[in-house]
């Protein structure tokens, strides 16, 4: 049979490529809501328990991309999604593809491109939780692209936890992914930074963690909309704490070596206060260090 004839016109199954550990939990989510759902991984017994739930597996790419008209697609990288994309060749036309793979906005543009020369819809999409809490409202994912393709796959994408579309840049997806990752990393970083100093006089990690580090933490996060203003304005004027205070003494970089913990963490922020600092902004609140993030990309 022609694998063209043979697309869901019902638009009521998705084909899912990729069975890594989050691609089998999206085959799980479309499979509890009812989806019909076909399966396609490079490795075939990653097929099996998810057949036993229900899924259909076939060893053939081109025929998993051919059942359904919504095709979402879930593996390592960029490299693996092209290298995929070119055993399906034509296959793809005329069908909306869901690309969950991490990267950046830049190769979220290129597969847009390539694809669309085929007539797909593009929909990027970031996922910001672990594959245990796929189908959760607090998984949420971002989503970019063609708003055609989310609009009419809205109810199969909700199945995989809250979905929250961002635009039809195909790459503002990726980078606010990226960008809430970077902001994840900063914290763990803080925490890290935070618990060794305080093991290092053998204080319990996890009575600190909760009495004491969490509720600063969320204190401190009630400030971050104020900072986030000023960033919009430019306005870094302030009368609460200004950088020159801030940066007067590296007490936190004097208690680290005193307690024999690296600095590796903190030194950078203290570095980027100090600059801003001496070039003259000692009057500013802490977000004014945005300024010596910002370089030309030219
Ligand atoms: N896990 C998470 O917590 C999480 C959270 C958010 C986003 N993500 C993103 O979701 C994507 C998948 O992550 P994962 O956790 O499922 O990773 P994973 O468990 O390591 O699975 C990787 C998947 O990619 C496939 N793959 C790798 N190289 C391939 C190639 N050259 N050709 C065909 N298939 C290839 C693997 O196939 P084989 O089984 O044959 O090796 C497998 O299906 C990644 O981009 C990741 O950044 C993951």
């Amino acid at each position: 049979m022609n694998k063209m004839s043979q697309v869901n016109t019902k638009n009521t199954g998705v084909s899912v490529i990729g069975l890594g550990q989050m691609g089998s939990a999206l085959v799980k989510a479309f499979l509890t809501k009812g989806y019909s759902t076909t399966v396609w991984n490079r490795s075939p017994e990653k097929a099996k328990d998810l057949v036993a739930q229900g899924a259909v597996y076939t060893p053939d790419v081109e025929e998993a991309v051919a059942t359904n008209s919504l095709v979402v697609i879930c593996v390592l990288d960029y490299q693996a999604v092209h290298e995929i994309l070119d055993t399906v060749g034509s296959t793809l036309s005329n069908r909306t593809l869901v690309n969950l793979t991490n990267g950046t906005p830049e190769q979220a543009r290129l597969l847009k491109e390539r694809v669309t020369q085929l007539g797909v819809e593009y929909l990027d999409g970031g996922i910001m939780a672990v594959p245990s809490l796929i189908t959760r409202s607090e998984a949420v994912l971002l989503y970019s692209g063609s708003q055609k393709a989310f609009e009419m796959h809205r109810q199969a994408l909700d199945s995989l936890g809250t979905s929250k579309y961002l635009g039809t840049d195909s790459g503002l997806a990726a980078l606010n992914d990226l960008a809430l990752l970077s902001g994840m990393y900063g914290m763990f970083g803080g925490f890290i930074h935070s618990v060794a100093l305080v093991r290092s006089e053998k204080v319990n990690a996890t009575e600190f963690t909760s009495e004491l580090l969490i509720p600063w933490l969320h204190a401190m996060m009630t400030t971050l909309p104020k900072m986030a203003q000023m960033i919009d304005s430019g306005d870094y004027k302030t009368k609460d704490a200004n950088l020159e205070m801030q940066a007067s003494l590296d007490t936190i970089g004097d208690v680290s070596r005193a307690q024999g913990i690296s600095t590796e963490l903190t030194d950078p922020i203290f570095s980027l206060m100090q600059r801003r600092v001496a070039d003259g902004h000692g009057d500013d609140d802490f977000p004014s260090v945005i300024e010596l993030l910002r370089q030309s990309t030219n």
